[in-house]
């Protein structure tokens, strides 16, 4: 990552990315596991997943919605998504079916939000993304990892 070429302005996005590969790698295994209440992968699944919610509730959606690139329609059945997710997890009725709707609801937002957000954000937008990000993950994240 360089100073000079704005990529640096990306990492927010790259950190979702890295969180959704997680995510998605994590729920393969609860999805396979049969008994997906008892799997060991259950808690850092919810954990994962819990802590990206959040970072995409409070940055990119209202930042998207902003810079009028998320419509009301879409914003909703994206959080209804997030919700039905955590609902089934809850439930222990998360099997492949509740796997591909997550690939897919993941899959829309990085083809659809991840590119409006690179050719929308400013300066100001990425700024508030990483703040929103910082203020839900105080962790250092992918930027300083990458920046190593
Ligand atoms: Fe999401
Ligand atoms: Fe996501």
């Amino acid at each position: 990552m360089c100073d000079h070429c704005g990529c640096r302005n990306f990492a927010p996005i790259a950190e979702l990315t890295a969180e959704h590969e997680e995510i998605l790698r994590l729920a393969w295994e609860v999805a396979e596991s049969g008994d997906e209440s008892s799997s060991h992968s259950l808690p850092p699944l919810l954990a994962a997943l819990d802590m990206h919610v959040r970072k995409e509730e409070a940055g990119l959606y209202p930042l998207l919605t902003q810079v009028g690139r998320l419509p009301a329609a879409q914003l909703g059945s994206l959080e209804a998504d997030h919700a039905d997710t955590r609902t089934a997890l809850a439930r222990g009725e998360f099997g492949r079916n509740e796997y591909y709707a997550l690939a897919a609801h993941i899959e829309e937002e990085e083809i659809e939000l991840f590119s409006a957000a690179r050719f929308t954000f400013e300066e100001d937008e990425w700024e508030h993304l990483e703040e929103a990000h910082r203020s839900q993950d105080p962790s250092p994240g992918l930027r300083e990892v990458k920046d190593r």
